[in-house]
């Protein structure tokens, strides 16, 4: 099947950069579907786990991966039929997804699953090689960032919020680990693609990073019909 003239906007960053939020509320206002790829990985890392897979074994873990039945539906996770949601939303699986992510046999075990997520009429993807890897032919490429404080602070308070245990020193050590890991790997690490607009956040609300989106695409839109 050829979707390529299905668009897509890729949006990319760091961990707790706040561009789940941002690119879902895109999605939501543009009516296209979302893709959050971060929780592939996290489901990979959980489903390992559960079956005394080391998330440093490269073949086993994509092996692994090429058995799991994921689906979302209804902004939740489901592995092999079972809602798996709040499980992978913890710094453990997080740890985890980054550790399985540097796995280049992982990585391509999980391509199509992701290519088949480009339907009509658009797609917002958020994570780390949606415009660089996975979607090169992204109409617009963000690259979503705020300062390691910033998301560090950001991380405690959703936290915070939810009743959960959070040390503020120990997540901006476990984030600046992550990013280390995430923009060292040799197999599609973090960065920005030669065509991304950066976008930092620590100044703006959700609401201007979202509207910055929005306009950007619009304005690819125009350009592209004149
Ligand atoms: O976005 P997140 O925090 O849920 O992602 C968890 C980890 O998964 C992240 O630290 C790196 C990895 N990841 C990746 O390597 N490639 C992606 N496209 C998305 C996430």
């Amino acid at each position: 099947m050829n979707n390529s003239n299905i668009p897509v906007i890729a949006v990319d960053g760091p961990s707790a950069s706040g561009k789940g939020t941002v690119a879902q509320l895109v999605a939501d206002a543009l009516g296209f579907s979302y893709l959050d790829s971060g929780a592939l990985y996290r489901v990979v890392a959980f489903a390992a786990k559960q079956d005394d897979i080391a998330w440093s074994d490269a073949e086993a873990v994509a092996t692994c991966a090429k058995t799991l039945d994921i689906q979302f539906k209804n902004d939740q996770v489901y592995l092999n039929g079972n809602d798996i949601s709040e499980q992978i939303r913890t710094e453990e699986m997080g740890q985890g997804a980054s550790q399985v992510a540097v796995h280049a046999p992982l990585r391509a075990a999980l391509v199509d699953l992701q290519h088949h997520f480009r339907k009509a009429p658009g797609l917002v993807a958020d994570g780390r090689d949606m415009g660089t890897v996975i979607f090169p032919d992204a109409e617009l490429k963000i690259f979503l960032t705020a300062s390691t404080p910033t998301r560090a602070e950001r991380r405690y308070k959703q936290l915070i919020g939810k009743s959960l245990p959070a040390n503020y020193d120990d997540i901006l050590l476990d984030l600046q680990e992550r990013d280390a890991r995430d923009k060292g790997r040799a197999s599609a690490p973090l960065m920005m693609a030669a065509d991304a607009m950066l976008l930092e956040t620590d100044h703006l609300t959700i609401t201007e990073a979202v509207n910055t989106i929005l306009k950007n695409y619009e304005h690819k839109k125009l350009n592209k019909k004149s």
